[in-house]
């Protein structure tokens, strides 16, 4: 779920994302084979913004809609485009399911595209259509420009001069302050303040209304429906609070500590991440060395993290130099470990190429660290068509985002609040303090974009009565969404639950657990939870349930 510093999102560097869930267990890519299918289209500038919903045939199977929607829905002041896109499921007349995949900053639109769609609507069972969106701000909808730069240039050109994520904590504060107060400069009174989740919130209502009317339904009062993982569960709280008597299903998987987040900083996000890593270490102990590269001879799970943290160790000591490929580069302890931390947030893949590349990095080989992390070149004919919203683009939407919803109540005014809560979240996690203490720890200092009225959001102190109870589920060991935060956000609402599952990785879905899939299945079908403090395992495993270990 969420982020990472704006000055580290503008370097396109260390990502301390929630960014969005994709699991991997699936694969099975119902009903798409890459046949084209040129009659319909492939691009939402073909589709002209329009007030009224309709839906039109697009990218082969799915179909899409732009709507045109007020920037501020209370006060005339221009309006701006979401762009919705719907894979039907079942019949295509069933319950239509809004989805949100996180970030923020993360496009719905290219994670129903990439197939994900289809393993959700697979795992819901039942008759279901999944909808999808580009919320404000993010890839296919505006408003536009949505940067604290003038140009896309100017971005590409502070990132490339940009302070390095191992300068010291007196540089990194004052680098993401100078920008906050920057953007703040730019932004005074442009597009970036319509862009907080209360608004984002208020654009699905709007669709939800159009939606049902469109079907014959009374948009005034038909249930909304809703699936929200990693930044998410942030949207999917929002919604069920700000909207509670409206509410048919919501599922939030992955949870952020939504009190907190509308407080400006969020303390619990690596909790667990400790926690990931012992599953890391745990599972590949018991794969042993043949599925486990980084198992070696060790003689236990915690034998096996001592030789992880001397390998750390020893790029604090002596980062690796590279001289063979290319420019001469170094590996440092900071790139490795930011680079593990986020394939954590994957265990079926991410597991065994962390214990690759570590077996290699421990060898003084970069081979395989290199070919983890660089990024293909692209071909000339990519080059041409690639889109407008960049990595670079989709990360400084995370901290805007992020820090409008702060709406400056970021909390470390000062050089020396940020460096006592460095020093308590470099506490809380070995593995990850560090990454998130110069990430998402200086996001928003000196970032004062304040929404309109309309779109301001506190969280209520009392409890909300949702129409229907909202069902949060958290990991064991996720990265970056601790199940503290569903166990924290759920008595807010009453009658919820929360289904905990044990496992690492971000979000349920990034394991397969028939368990959980049969209480989301059970909740969707008939509204009941889970009893309080059930606990799901998971059926495949990284290494010991994957053939033996492969290059990476
Ligand atoms: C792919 O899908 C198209 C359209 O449904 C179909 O005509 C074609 O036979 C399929 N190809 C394969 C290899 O399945
Ligand atoms: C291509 O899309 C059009 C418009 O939705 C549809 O009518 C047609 O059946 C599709 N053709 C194939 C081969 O999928
Ligand atoms: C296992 O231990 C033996 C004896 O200490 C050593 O020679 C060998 O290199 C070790 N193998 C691995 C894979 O670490
Ligand atoms: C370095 O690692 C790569 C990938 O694992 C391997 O193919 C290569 O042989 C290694 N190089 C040396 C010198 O061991
Ligand atoms: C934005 O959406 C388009 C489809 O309209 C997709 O091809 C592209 O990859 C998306 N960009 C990002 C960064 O998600
Ligand atoms: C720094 O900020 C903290 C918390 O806002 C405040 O209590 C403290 O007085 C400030 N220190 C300085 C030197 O301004």
């Amino acid at each position: 779920m969420p982020r990472i510093s704006l000055a580290a999102a503008a370097a396109a560097a260390a990502v301390v994302g929630s960014a969005s869930a994709f699991p991997t267990w699936l694969s099975a890519r119902d009903g798409y084979n890459g046949t084209t299918n040129s009659s319909t289209i492939s691009d939402y500038t073909q589709l002209p913004p329009s007030p009224d919903l309709s839906w039109t045939p697009c990218f082969e199977r799915f179909q899409c809609a732009n709507l045109e929607v007020p920037l501020d829905y209370e006060e005339d002041v221009g309006t701006t485009n979401v762009a919705f896109i719907k894979l039907s499921g079942g019949d295509g007349e069933g319950q239509d399911i809004l989805f949100n995949p996180g970030g923020p900053g993360a496009s719905g639109v290219t994670t129903l595209l990439t197939g994900l769609g289809d393993d959700i609507l697979k795992n819901f069972g039942g008759n279901y259509n999944l909808i999808s969106f580009d919320p404000r701000g993010v890839n296919n909808s505006g408003p536009y420009p949505f940067s604290c730069f003038p140009t896309r240039e100017a971005r590409d050109q502070y990132a490339l001069s940009s302070t390095p994520p191992s300068a010291s904590l007196q540089v990194q504060y004052a680098t993401a302050k100078a920008l906050g107060e920057y953007c703040t400069e730019t932004n005074r009174d442009k597009n970036v303040k319509y862009g907080g989740t209360l608004a984002v919130v208020q654009d699905m209502m709007h669709f939800h209304k159009l939606s049902t009317t469109l079907k014959g339904g009374d948009g005034d009062t038909e249930p909304i429906w809703y699936y929200g993982t990693s930044y998410g569960t942030v949207i999917g709280q929002t919604l069920a609070a700000a909207y509670p008597d409206r509410i048919g299903r919501v599922i939030v998987d992955g949870n952020v500590y939504g009190k907190q987040y509308y407080e400006g900083y969020i303390t619990n996000d690596v909790d667990d991440s400790d926690q990931t890593f012992a599953f890391f270490f745990q599972y590949c102990f018991e794969a042993g060395p043949a599925r486990c590269r980084f198992a070696g001879n060790s003689s236990s799970a915690h034998a096996i993290e001592l030789r992880y943290l001397s390998l750390i160790q020893k790029l604090e000591d002596e980062p690796l130099i590279v001289t063979d490929t290319g420019l001469p580069q170094i590996i440092t302890r900071y790139a490795f470990q930011n680079w593990a931390f986020n394939e954590m947030y994957q265990p079926m893949t991410g597991f065994p190429k962390v214990a690759y590349v570590a077996a290699d990095l421990e060898q003084g080989n970069a081979t395989s660290y290199l070919r983890a992390t660089t990024k293909q070149t692209k071909s000339e004919e990519s080059v041409a068509t690639q889109p407008k919203f960049d990595e670079g683009a989709s990360q400084e939407a995370l901290g805007l985002i992020t820090c409008v919803d702060a709406n400056t109540r970021y909390p470390f005014s000062n050089f020396t609040a940020y460096e006592a809560a460095y020093k308590r979240t470099s506490r809380e996690s070995l593995y990850a303090g560090d990454i998130l203490g110069r990430g998402n720890l200086v996001m928003c200092a000196g970032f004062g974009v304040v929404p309109p009225a309309s779109q301001l959001f506190t969280w209520p102190e009392q409890v909300i009565t949702t129409a229907a109870p909202v069902l949060f589920i958290g990991n064991t060991g996720d990265p970056i969404t601790p199940v503290s935060s569903a166990l924290r956000m759920s008595p807010y609402f009453a009658g919820s639950a929360v289904l905990t599952q044990d496992s690492p990785g971000h979000c349920s879905l990034t394991s397969k657990s028939a368990c959980t899939t049969g209480y989301i299945q059970n909740y969707l079908a008939t509204g009941a939870l889970p009893e309080p403090g059930t606990i799901c395992e998971i059926d495949v495993k990284p290494f010991q349930d994957q053939p033996a270990a492969r290059r990476h």
